[in-house]
């Protein structure tokens, strides 16, 4: 399975008139069991271009071809529960057929059991996100897509819950798009770090992590960090 994608322009035109360019040409492919980071300035347009590979918005210059089929899992940048509906409803509605003990244990890793029964509007915006994760999870997805699904949460839930991405995408041959603006969760959890320009965004440095998830150790997390360091990045 392979993600294509190739933008050759994105722009917003106002109700009054004005465009608003938002994307400049850029391709890059992934592959099942990889991961690939989109690191860029804030109004970039990085969640205007997941957007665009998910499907949602067909308003684009140029070609996204996604695996056929593929189950898709995706966290937005805002958690978008159902208020009406409870936690357990919002992850049943998503995943009609995860199992009891899939729920449980999705559940339990991201500490959402005291939870199940609350609607969204009783959580606070750590645990809606979680939520949102347990969510994407819960689908078996094939291509998952993330945006910044670790912002505001504590460092060390979100420590542990990028551990869990990391267990999740290397127990399936899930392929995986994460916005962040974490430079830790991009080496811990990336196989390929795309660092973006300023809007409209371009790919200024296509960096690739060789070493396996499981086997970069922190020294070798040091050197990475050290390596990305003395890159001529712009959206560092
Ligand atoms: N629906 C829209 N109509 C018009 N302009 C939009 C729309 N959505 C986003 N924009 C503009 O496009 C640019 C990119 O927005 P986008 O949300 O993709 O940025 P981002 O890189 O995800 O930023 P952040 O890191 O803050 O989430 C911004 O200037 C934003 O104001
Ligand atoms: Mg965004």
């Amino acid at each position: 399975m392979r993600l294509e994608v190739e933008i050759t322009g994105k722009t917003y035109r106002s109700a009054a008139g004005g465009t608003h360019e938002v994307l400049s040409p850029l391709k890059f492919g992934l592959q099942s069991g990889e991961v690939g980071v989109l690191i860029g300035p804030s109004g970039c347009g990085k969640s205007t271009m997941l957007r665009i590979i998910l499907g949602l918005d067909r308003d684009f210059d140029g070609r996204v071809t996604r695996p056929a089929e593929a189950r898709i899992g995706m966290v937005f940048q805002e958690p978008r529960l159902l208020p009406w509906r409870t936690v357990e409803q919002n992850v049943r509605l998503a995943a009609p057929n995860v199992s009891d003990a899939k729920l449980a244990e999705l559940f339990r890793i991201l500490e959402l059991e005291a939870h199940r029964s609350h609607f969204p509007g009783e959580l606070s915006l750590g645990l809606a996100r979680r939520v949102a994760l347990a969510r994407a999870f819960a689908v078996e997805p094939d291509l998952l897509v993330l945006d910044e699904p670790l912002a505001s949460l504590d460092d060390a839930l979100a420590g542990r819950l990028r551990d869990e991405i990391a267990t999740l995408v290397g127990s399936r041959s899930v392929m995986t798009l994460l916005v962040t603006h974490s430079l830790e969760d991009a080496i811990r959890l990336g196989d390929r770090l795309f660092f973006l320009s300023p809007r409209p965004a371009r790919i200024v440095q296509d960096v690739p992590i060789s070493i396996p998830r499981a086997e970069r150790s922190e020294a070798e997390l040091a050197r990475i960090k050290a390596e990305l360091a003395a890159l001529p990045l712009e959206s560092k």
